[in-house]
């Protein structure tokens, strides 16, 4: 399994500047529910266009998201993207959390650099791919 300790983290403050709302700064720099869970019920990979991996956990229960957590070896931006889309995913019902989007991510976020608004992309559509993955897998409950 990809180590995201083995990623580019440390280039992390070198991608944080003044464009970043205080909400994303904290984001990027303390991102909440990073790393893999041992248990969980949808999990997804994707490589972004700029070469950037994301990925998602989804632990489900009641067809409810309890925890979903990611990794990233992308910029601060796509720690941010992650962390966000993390948090607006939890304690939503499986098909709420797929309809997360790349601008729900970034009006959450605050003010972000618009060089880097493909990172909220990447965050929904990689935790869209978790929420499909958990539904292919017949795990579903309604
Ligand atoms: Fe690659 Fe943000 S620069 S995901």
């Amino acid at each position: 399994m990809w180590n995201y300790l083995d990623s580019k983290e440390h280039n992390v403050e070198n991608t944080i500047h003044k464009d970043f709302s205080p909400i994303a700064l904290d984001h990027a720099q303390h991102p909440r529910h990073i790393g893999p869970l041992s248990e969980f019920a949808g999990c997804a990979h994707i490589k972004g266009p700029c070469g950037d991996t994301m990925v998602f956990w989804l632990a489900v229960r009641d067809h409810t998201i309890e925890k979903a957590t990611f990794v990233t070896d992308g910029c601060g931006t796509s720690r941010a993207c992650g962390s966000m889309a993390t948090c607006l995913a939890e304690g939503k019902r499986v098909e709420e959390a797929m309809a997360v989007c790349q601008d729900d991510i970034l009006k959450a976020l605050g003010n972000m650099p618009k060089d880097g608004e493909h990172c909220a992309l990447l965050a929904a559509n990689t935790l869209k791919a978790a929420c499909e993955n958990y539904l292919s897998q017949g795990k579903a409950r309604v």
